[in-house]
Formats: C-alpha cells, structure tokens, sequence
C-alpha cells in the first residue's frame, strides 16, 4: 500500500515538472478554442490539487497505522500532528493551485496580445461572448429556414433548387453567376432585390439566351424585408463545385 502511494506521488511529481516545462503556447486560436484551452487546463489544476490533499490524508492514515502498532503509546500526539499535517497540505494546496492559476492567467494574457483580445478578458467575457456567438448563429439558422420557407412559398413553381430546371434557372445556377459577378454579399443582394421588384434584362445577370428560353421573371410582389431574407439565402446556396451546364441557363 506505501508503495503505491509512493508510486502516485512520484507520478503527480512527473506531471507537475512536464506541466511547469511545457512550450510556451502562444494561442491564436478562435474564442471556442481558447475557452476548450482554459476549461482543459482549469481542470487540470483541479485534479493535481486534489489529487496532492488526497496524498496527504493517505500519509496521515499510514502514521496512524504505524501508531496503533508501535509500542510507545503516542496516540496523544496523533490529533495535533493529523491537523497540522492537514493544514500544511491545505497551505501548500492553496498556493500551488494559485500558481496554477496564475499559469493560466499568464497563457491568457499572452493569447489576448497575440490576437488583440483586450487583456481583462475574463472567463465570464469568454462565455458571454460565446454565448453571443451562438446566439448570432441561431438567429442566422432562423433566418435562412424563413428564407426558404419564402422560396418554397413563392419561387420554388419557377426554381428547382439543382438542375434539371422547371420554368426558370434553378438556384443554384443563379447562385453561381452572382458570385461569379459581385465580389460583395451587399452588393449582390440588392441587386437581386431590386430585380425581383423590377425584373428586366438590363439588369440581368444571365445573357440573352437564358431569356430567350425562359422568358422574363414576373414582378415579385413581396415585402422588401422577405426579398432580402430570400436573396441572402439565394446567395449562400453558391456551391464551388457546380458547373453551370445548357440546362441550366
Ligand atoms: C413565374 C416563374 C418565377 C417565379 C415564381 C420566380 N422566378 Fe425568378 N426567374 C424566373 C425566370 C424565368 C428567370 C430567368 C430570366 C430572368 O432573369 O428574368 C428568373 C430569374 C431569377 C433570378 C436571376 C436574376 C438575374 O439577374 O437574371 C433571380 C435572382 C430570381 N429569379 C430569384 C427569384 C426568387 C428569389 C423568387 C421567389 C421569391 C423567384 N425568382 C420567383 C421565373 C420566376
């Protein structure tokens, strides 16, 4: 049994000096990474600390062992030995976990120069922001799942989402050109808005063949707010790997 407990100090010993001699991160990780790195290394202050009380109580049982079999009756002093054993532990638990900490604090500081996160940033500012982020992404869900919703309401008689096209290009072909012809979401979206309210060639992105074949778009008689909703998920249903072919345009 001592020897075990000997072997998990020498192991605890181990990890203490690769933890303390590891390289120097310099993060520059996304915020998600940097909080995944600050729970990690949290959590393995965590377990040295209480893996370092633990040692301590399994020394204090063994002296209480060797006590009861010794001859000298010296369990009077066991009581004031156990509790100042235990209070050097909680000492030295206290101050290596604050050095824990500190190493912790110390990678944090130096992520937040590296990627211009200001210094204060705290765990509380590391969640919130993260929940900010999800709550961004959430609303981003949301407003795609309206925007095909409106696609399958009022466009989807004319665009199939993919060849083979119905009675116009399909989306993703439309898609495609847009990307091919605006370097910006903003602008592509209020072109594509304010040809839905107003379809003519001159405005077109496709040449005269695809009117030729398809005739010309009616007017589309929906609210500003709904057109740009349904233009922005146009624009996200861009596939790299669709190659425009006859059928399509
Ligand atoms: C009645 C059929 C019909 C419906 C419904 C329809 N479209 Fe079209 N759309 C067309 C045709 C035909 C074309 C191709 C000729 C053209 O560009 O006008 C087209 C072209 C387009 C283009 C390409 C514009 C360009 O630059 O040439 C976009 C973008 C578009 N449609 C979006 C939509 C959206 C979004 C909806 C639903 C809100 C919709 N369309 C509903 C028939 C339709």
């Amino acid at each position: 049994m001592r020897k075990t407990g000997c072997f998990r100090i020498d192991k605890i010993t181990k990890k203490r000096k690769a933890f303390a001699s590891r390289p120097a991160v310099s993060y520059h990780g996304s915020q998600d990474e940097q909080l995944r790195y600050f729970i990690r290394h949290a959590s393995a202050s965590f377990a040295l600390c209480s893996n370092f009380l633990l040692q301590s109580l399994i020394t204090i049982y063994h002296y209480h062992q060797f006590l009861n079999q010794s001859l000298i009756n010296m369990k009077r002093f066991f009581l004031p030995f156990a509790l100042s054993a235990l209070l050097i532990a909680s000492a030295t638990t206290f101050s290596a976990c604050q050095q824990q900490t500190g190493s912790v604090n110390e990678q944090q500081q130096e992520s937040a120069v590296t990627t211009d996160v200001p210094a204060e940033t705290s765990t509380g500012d590391v969640a919130e922001e993260k929940s900010e982020a999800i709550a961004k992404k959430e609303a981003a869900q949301a407003a795609a799942e309206k925007a095909e919703a409106i696609y399958h309401k009022s466009c989807s008689s004319c665009h199939s989402l993919t060849p083979p096209a119905k009675s116009a290009p399909p989306i993703i072909a439309i898609a495609g050109q847009y990307r091919a012809r605006y370097g910006k979401k903003s602008g592509a979206v209020a072109d594509m808005v304010s040809f839905m309210k107003e379809p003519s060639i001159g405005k077109s992105v496709f040449g005269s063949k695809t009117f030729e074949r398809f005739g010309i778009m009616p007017v589309m008689s929906l609210p500003d707010k709904e057109l740009e909703m349904v233009s922005e998920w146009l624009w996200d249903q861009y596939d790299p790997n669709f190659e425009g072919d006859a059928d399509c345009q």
